[in-house]
């Protein structure tokens, strides 16, 4: 796949910044000594997770952090993106534990970025009101207030597409509903959420925020104007409709119009300037025309109502989970961003890029992530603005509803006895950290 492996990466711009990411629910545990969030309520319920597993012990990161976050400086990142759980911040002594490890990141030079929302909804709120999106702001005072002076990037949400859509829309997901797009409000509250953080943290002093949004490629499956058609709509999804209200302070092709509340006063708050753009990235998709059965891809059961079908990419390497390895649509999304908002799109920083694979001696990810970093290498010449990359992950986790089936570390958890143990690609990550900086 990838002809320049092996080559040394080619340098990005002085100041870039080199990381990795992980999430509170995804590797923390200890949830007993917390407040229970939509995911312990989900995950309880029979049937959601494909394993059958929960996230009550995960990687034990909460009693283990100090072991990971030697794992972080050996690894010679700048920066750890991390999520605060807000049932946590809610429970006694559970800022304690942000303290801690921000100290300890602190203590390793190793920057750390928060993010403040990362699907874990604390199960006594819901997306579908409007004041958790107040409570919100409230929480990210709290939290800014206690961590401010040692944290300088913040990152208010984490892919609220994809806690619309899989948590709220097709119910694979946290909290579990099938609204489909009657979902769309969970959308506008979580954007109004980020720009009320935006303001609450730069109240408390913040200078450099971000959100991670979720994004790739629609590609549509023809030429065909239906196809081209259900693509466009799908980009809108995806894409724009997260977007657009955070960069351009607008809702994409009128879909402001099905938005709760006062949505040109909402707007403005949602459209708070931001530092810079966080992106996760993972594959393309192939959309085209409803073809009038339910259909699944990528995990995801997708209902034949909805007006647009993803198809299979063909005749590429695909991961464990079934993704397709396109690290050039990176690029492709990119200048695309860059050619539809021009000046107006912040910098970018990629927030999230990752693959599942089994195994120590684990190639493939070396090979996804060296093409991938090439591929926004390839942008940033092109003329994005690019300021960083986070690998998804640090270590093995709890992978949502696919439970811990799916592997994305750079470091391998034997969730039997919790050992750590460092994967090829986290030695290969090193030396291209150490060769970035030499
Ligand atoms: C999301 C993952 C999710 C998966 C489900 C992806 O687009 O990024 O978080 O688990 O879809 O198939
Ligand atoms: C999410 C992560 C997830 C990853 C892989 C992203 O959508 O932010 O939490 O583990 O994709 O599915």
């Amino acid at each position: 796949m990838a002809t320049d492996a092996g080559k040394p990466i080619p340098r990005f711009p002085d100041g870039f910044v080199w990381g990795v990411s992980t999430s509170a629910h995804q590797i923390e545990g200890a949830v007993d000594e917390r407040e229970p969030s939509v995911w312990d309520v989900f995950t309880g319920e029979p049937g959601r997770v494909k394993d059958g597993s929960t996230a009550d012990v995960a990687c034990d990161h909460y009693h283990r952090y100090r072991e990971d976050v030697a794992l972080l400086a050996a690894l010679g990142v700048d920066a750890y993106r991390f999520s605060v759980s807000w049932p946590r911040v809610n429970s006694p002594g559970g800022l304690d534990f942000y303290d801690r490890l921000v100290d300890e990141l602190c203590a390793a030079g190793v920057a750390p970025v928060p993010t403040l929302f990362h699907w874990d909804l604390p199960a006594s709120l819901d997306w579908l009101e409007r004041d958790t999106a107040e409570r919100f702001a409230a929480y990210v005072s709290v939290v800014a207030e206690r961590l401010g002076d040692r944290v300088g990037k913040w990152i208010t949400l984490n892919e609220p597409a994809e806690h619309t859509l899989l948590g709220h829309a097709l119910g694979a997901h946290a909290p579990g509903r099938r609204l489909l797009f009657d979902a769309l409000p969970v959308a506008h509250h979580q954007l109004l959420a980020h720009g009320l953080a935006v303001r609450a943290l730069r109240a408390a002093g913040a200078r450099d925020i971000g959100i991670a949004n979720s994004h790739g490629p629609a590609w549509a499956a023809s030429e065909k104007d239906e196809d081209v058609a259900a693509a466009g709509f799908y980009d809108t999804l995806l894409n724009r409709l997260f977007a657009e209200p955070v960069i351009l302070g607008e809702y994409p092709d009128g879909l402001g119009e099905l938005m709760p509340g006062d949505v040109a006063a909402d707007l403005k708050v949602i459209a708070e300037p931001v530092d810079w753009y966080g992106v996760n990235y993972y594959a393309p998709s192939l959309v085209g025309a409803p073809q009038g059965t339910d259909t699944e891809y990528g995990g995801l059961p997708l209902p034949a109502e909805l007006p647009f079908s993803v198809r299979e990419i063909e005749g590429r390497p695909v991961t464990d989970f079934g993704w397709p390895v396109v690290p050039e649509a990176l690029t492709e999304l990119l200048t695309g961003f860059r050619e539809r908002y021009g000046d107006r799109l912040p910098p970018v920083v990629i927030t999230e890029n990752g693959c599942s694979y089994e195994g120590v001696d684990d190639q493939e990810r070396i090979a996804y992530l060296d093409a991938h970093i090439r591929a926004l290498h390839a942008a940033s010449e092109a003329g994005v603005d690019v300021r960083g990359y986070f690998v998804w992950s640090l270590m093995d986790n709890f992978e949502w509803a696919e439970g811990y089936a799916r592997r994305f570390g750079l470091v391998h958890v034997d969730y039997e006895t919790l050992t750590r143990t460092p994967k090829a690609s986290y030695h290969w990550f090193r030396d291209v950290l150490r060769a970035a900086r030499g």
